[in-house]
């Protein structure tokens, strides 16, 4: 994850030298007050006090001005690092396939890259400041503060050990929690998502309550996670002011006997005092940075699994690309779910030529679905293999695969713009003619038109504002403008009336007769066209073949024929 500081280390280091600028007259101070308390006041030369005094002001100024600048470049270091980081997580994410999705939930990954890249950039932010703060604090000040008298060293001996052995406990015991935490923070996110989400299902069989339990138990999680790292925190400070007050009672004390004794003025003791609550201050500052660090590399260690889990769907090797044609060809194919047992397809062969259509039927779970996300590499088979324009998917790189299908799915997803948006996403440079084409074919250009805005009708999130059919028919529209050779449509009909659904098979025909088209359909009536028909049960095909030959010969085709269109009469 230092690379993505390449591009910024110089901007940090111009913050770390105003850093130094700032720390060097921190420590300036209490040196120049002891001036002014010891040659001036003491020995009333009011010229002198005058003189410094004016110094001294200035150099604040000079101070504060550091300070102020080192702020802003580290922060402009560190929010363009976690800038960068942010998007790389997301590029790395977008490039999932659905099963690693899958195994780092949703909720995970958006608190990965949100909260966890925000806890990276602080630690760098942290680092670069308060590290060089911290080490000067406690180097310069130290050798300052025993410069002033020798005896002094003695406190810092006792003062220092008792504190870095706070720090490293508190470091020891928080590092996991906060691990924790951030897993709570998963969780908590992946409640909200999930519920806003499905927030229809919770009302429609009122869940809230559950729901409720089931936020609140999550969020106790975290709060009681957040307890437990503050009540550890909250520790560090008194004890820290116990041990700062303990050792400037000491430095008193030996200071008090060597100004008594006449080795030592006043106005170094006073600054041998500023000098050690310098140097505690310091390192507290340290336990505090310390605690970022730990937060941070807990997130940064999540981080690293996003951005280091290879995709799982990895582009091919081939280069010498076929021309784009449509054909596609199943051969002995097999295929389980990664991480489960079940065999969802078994030994599967069909082969379909350019421009043919198979029509795809058979009882939920049986596979279809499965069978065609194959094809764009949704997932890999696990045996034989599926063949686009005459070679293996697993060959092509992913784009120049993915580019001709046009895959409208299940489940017609909507993004919340408008319906031009929506259907452009098959084909970003579109013109309105060739849109309103699309949507003509799939009979959506009527209801389309009919809104108040017509195509510029936004689609409310998630296309509540729609109707099932309208939505199928958007996301027919999207596949149809895009230039592929493959359609697929995995029961994309189901949500349209009969003579809908006849008028958009026609469309296609007429106008789409060049595409390679896959229909999956629980309706006999939808599938009867097909030039050939496959009958999926358990994963096997068990029938292949046109509407007559498959009456003839396959029982199961005949049962589903039966069942579906002699329903009501006398034969059952
Ligand atoms: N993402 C998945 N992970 C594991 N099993 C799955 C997944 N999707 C589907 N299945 C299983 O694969 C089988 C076939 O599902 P599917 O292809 O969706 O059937 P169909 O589309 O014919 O209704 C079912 O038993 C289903 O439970
Ligand atoms: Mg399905």
């Amino acid at each position: 994850m230092l690379k993505f500081l390449k591009k910024y280390w110089w901007i940090g280091l111009i913050g770390s030298m105003f850093m130094v600028g700032e720390v060097l007259i921190d420590l300036i101070q209490p040196k120049m007050m002891a001036k002014i308390v010891d040659e001036g006041i003491l020995k009333g030369d009011s010229a002198l006090v005058w003189s410094v005094g004016i110094r001294m002001i200035l150099i604040v100024m000079l101070g504060g001005s550091c300070g102020i600048l080192s702020g802003v470049f580290v922060n402009i270091c560190a929010q363009h690092y976690g800038n960068d980081l942010r998007k790389a997580c997301f590029g790395r994410i977008m490039n999932f396939s659905f099963e690693q999705t899958d195994d780092f939930t949703v909720g995970s990954l958006i608190t990965r890259t949100t909260s966890d890249v925000t806890q990276v950039q602080n630690m760098l932010a942290q680092l670069i400041r308060g590290a060089v703060r911290c080490m000067m604090f406690f180097i310069a000040g130290s050798s300052f503060l025993i410069s002033l008298n020798v005896a002094f060293s003695r406190v810092l001996m006792f003062a220092l050990p008792v504190i870095l052995i706070e720090i490293a406990f508190v470091v020891w015991k928080s590092g996991p929690l906060f691990t924790l935490l951030q897993k709570r923070l998963d969780r908590v996110n992946s409640i909200i998502g999930e519920n806003i989400a499905g927030e229809r299902v919770v009302k429609a069989f009122v869940q809230e309550e559950r729901e409720n339990e089931k936020f609140e138990t999550g969020n106790r999680e975290l709060v009681d996670t957040q307890f437990k790292v503050l009540i550890l925190l909250s520790w560090m400070r008194p004890i820290m002011n116990i041990v700062l007050n303990i050792a400037t009672v000491a430095i008193i004390y030996i200071g008090g006997m060597e100004v008594a004794a006449k080795r030592m003025e006043i106005g170094r003791l006073m600054a041998a005092i500023t000098y050690l609550s310098q140097i505690l201050n310091g390192m507290m500052m340290l336990a505090m940075i310390f605690q970022t660090i730990t937060r941070g590399v807990a997130s940064s260690k999540r981080l690293k699994e996003v951005l280091s889990s290879v995709p799982a769907i990895k582009d091919g090797a081939e280069r010498e690309i076929p021309l784009r044609g449509g054909s596609i060809e199943f051969k002995n194919v097999s295929f389980t779910y990664p991480g489960h047992h079940h065999e969802v397809l078994k030994n599967i062969n069909f082969s379909l030529g350019a421009g043919q259509t198979l029509a795809i039927i058979g009882a939920t779970g049986s596979g279809k679905s499965t069978l065609v996300s194959l094809i764009p590499r949704f997932y890999d088979v696990n045996a034989g293999s599926v063949l686009v324009d005459g070679i293996d998917v697993r060959r092509f790189p992913l784009d120049e695969l993915r580019d001709r299908i046009a895959f409208v799915l299940q489940k017609s997803e909507m993004f919340s713009s408008t319906i031009k948006q929506n259907i452009l996403i098959g084909k970003p440079d579109a013109d309105d003619e060739e849109v309103k084409r699309a949507a003509r074919a799939a009979q959506a250009d009527g209801f389309i038109t009919a809104q108040p805005e017509g195509y510029d009708t936004p689609v409310a999130e998630a296309g509540m504002s729609l109707s099932g059919g309208q939505k199928q028919r958007i996301a027919i529209s999207r596949a149809l403008i895009k230039p592929a050779e493959i359609l697929v449509l995995d029961d994309s009909t189901s949500a349209l009336d009969l003579g809908t659904e006849a008028r958009l098979f026609k469309a296609l025909g007429e106008e789409y007769s060049k595409l390679t088209r896959i229909i999956i359909a629980q309706r006999i009536a939808t599938v009867m066209r097909a030039d050939r028909i496959a009958v999926l049960e358990r994963g096997r095909i068990v029938g292949l073949g046109s509407h007559d030959e498959l009456m003839a010969s396959c029982p199961v085709y005949r049962e589903i024929y039966d069942s579906q269109l002699r329903k009501g009469s006398e034969r059952k």
